[in-house]
């Protein structure tokens, strides 16, 4: 680990300007400078850097980020690299951290873990001869670190004996504590390792040896460093192949497996959850389409379903490949071998096709209904061409004037978005913008982010961005806090171009008497929706205490006005 002075040190001493003038031509523009974007094709200059803030932004494809973040995305290099390639420029020596590291236990364990599983596997016959059964090769086993939980607390056992506490596997979700004590969590389990996106195991998926055994699989339960609805299983193995070839999404790790022993490894699988909004995100930063590949039967329909949804809403191009009724990819491509599968692969359909595949459309009422359908998923696409070609599709198929489509999907995304809102009178402006405004001045002013920290929980916020407000609050009182080492201080790189874009759109830093009744404000409305929703819900209890709290902002907001 490198030390976080040394980071801290190197991008106070770099000029974000100097340093992508090397590689790109700026061109003063404004107050800004620009070029081509290096990471989309463009004929017109939407690269910025901005050297006030250090930071950079591309309005056509949202890549954005500090000094350090460029250089990783142009150089594809890790982060300590990127650090050092910097201090070398400025002539700075790297002294390196002992794994002081927050998680550090956590990877320990789970390395550890993963270790004593696979040596666990060759020993035992009876799980080598299940993965034998499934066509799993050794190799397959190996590149992705098959192993085998036998039982018997061995695992607690042996890590002890490496100076593993109790303590660090039951938070590692690698043990339990019961009445009788101690015991491992996984046994007579087949493990499968979840990676991170470096390739860190992270946690497990494991699958019952036994035919009958229940649930058929278990995972890691939440931990730290482990949350099944923020990884997708194989991603770490597939990621380098997604540049080049289109993700397909299967339902089981062993349909993944089969594929991959097939040679085609840009499949990912989603942990036997639905695809999360979050998973989707991940996805997202490797590729703009995906090709979903579940189970031929009604629970593989519906399961299709809420994933074209939730990729729509991401920015991803749904298409579908559609299996025979009661085969998945693994008994597809067993039955039928791998050219068959490349046809079924390459026979997709985009997803109007799939619903209207998968409809009735006969009488005119059918017909209403299929289209109505269409136009909910149409209307969830954010990017208006990718829209356009999908109204103009469905125009040709439906004998629809394009206008009327328009229109019904002006009319969803609104409805849509009111219901998202729940739109009321005593907002000044729609709680989003209120949100995005309160946020990006906490992201940009140590002053502001630190009268947040005192003023304004993080509960406020939108889920999605909980680890902007978090780490700006836990680093705001720290020196030199700025938009830039924000950052570089944020592990996802969604929220990376987020806190790019949010500092470079924000142009004026407002006065604190106008931040504080802006932060105010955006509490009420919270507080009001929080009302509406505790009032449907019937908890008088808490509607109470948000009715006595909403009154209160309200009253130091009146103060606050007359004030002026
Ligand atoms: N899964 C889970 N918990 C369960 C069932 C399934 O986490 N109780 C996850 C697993 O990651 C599994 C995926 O959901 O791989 C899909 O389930 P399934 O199709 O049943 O799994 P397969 O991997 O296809 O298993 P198999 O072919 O051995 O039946
Ligand atoms: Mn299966």
């Amino acid at each position: 680990m490198i030390k976080k002075e040394i980071i801290d040190q190197i991008r106070e001493q770099t000029d974000i300007v100097q340093i992508i003038g090397e590689y790109l031509p700026l061109k003063k523009s404004g107050k800004h400078f620009r070029t081509l974007c290096p990471f989309h094709t463009e004929k017109s200059p939407s690269f910025y850097v901005n050297q006030e803030r250090q930071i950079y932004h591309c309005f056509g494809c949202g890549a954005g980020g500090s000094v350090i973040t460029f250089l990783m995305q142009y150089e594809k290099l890790p982060f300590p690299d990127a650090i050092k390639k910097l201090a070398g420029k400025l002539g700075i020596i790297i002294e390196t951290e002992a794994t002081s590291y927050k998680y550090q236990a956590l990877y320990d364990a789970n390395e550890f873990a993963a270790d004593f599983y696979t040596r666990n596997l060759e020993k035992s016959k009876a799980a080598s001869a299940y993965l034998t059964h499934r066509k799993i090769s050794i190799e397959t086993i190996k590149r992705f670190r098959i192993g085998y939980a036998t039982g018997g607390n061995l695992l607690l056992q042996n890590a002890k004996k490496q100076g593993l506490t109790e303590e660090v596997l039951i938070k590692a979700g690698l043990a339990v504590k019961k009445d009788d004590g101690y015991h491992d969590w996984f046994y007579n389990r087949i493990t499968f390792p979840v990676f991170s996106i470096s390739g860190k195991v992270i946690g497990f998926n494991a699958r019952g040896l036994d035919e009958n055994s229940q649930p058929k699989y278990i995972n890691t339960l939440e931990t730290p460093v482990f949350k099944k609805g923020e990884n997708l299983f194989g991603l770490f193995q597939a990621k380098n192949y997604l540049y080049s070839k289109t993700p397909i999404l299967v339902e089981g790790n062993f349909d993944l497996l089969s594929l991959v022993e097939n040679g085609i490894n840009n499949v990912i699988a989603p942990l036997g959850t639905a695809l999360t909004p979050h998973q989707a995100q991940l996805i997202r930063r490797y590729a703009n389409q995906l090709i979903i590949a579940f189970d031929g039967d009604s629970a593989g329909e519906a399961a299709t379903l809420r994933t074209i949804e939730t990729l729509l809403k991401t920015g991803i191009d749904p298409h579908i490949a559609l299996l025979p009724t009661s085969f998945d990819p693994d008994k597809y491509i067993k039955t039928f071998g791998k050219d068959k599968f490349d046809l079924l692969i390459n026979n997709n359909l985009d997803f109007v096709d799939f619903i209207l595949k998968i409809s009735n459309t006969q009488t005119v009422t059918e017909k209403k209904l299929c289209l109505k359908q269409i136009i909910n998923l149409v209307s969830l696409i954010e990017e208006k061409i990718g829209q356009e070609l999908y109204i103009n599709k469905i125009s040709n198929i439906f004998h629809i004037a394009k206008e009327n489509l328009l229109n019904q999907i002006q009319k969803t995304s609104t409805t849509s978005a009111k219901i998202n809102q729940k739109a009321d009178q005593i907002r000044t402006m729609p709680l989003s913008l209120l949100e995005e405004q309160v946020l990006s001045l906490i992201i940009s002013n140590a002053n502001y982010a630190s009268i947040a920290q005192k003023d304004l929980p993080i509960k406020y916020f939108n889920a999605n961005v909980h680890a902007v407000v978090q780490t700006a609050y836990d680093i705001c009182n720290t020196e030199n806090f700025t938009s830039a080492k924000l950052i570089d201080s944020l592990e996802q790189s969604e929220l990376k171009k987020l806190v790019a874009d949010l500092s470079f759109h924000l142009k004026i830093v407002p006065k604190e008497n106008e931040f504080l009744r802006k932060l105010n404000e955006f509490k009420a409305a919270w507080l009001y929706q929080s009302m509406k929703a505790a009032q449907e819900k019937g908890a008088n209890q808490l509607l109470r205490e948000l009715t006595i709290e909403h009154y209160n902002i309200k009253k130091k907001l009146n103060q606050m006005r007359s004030k002026k």
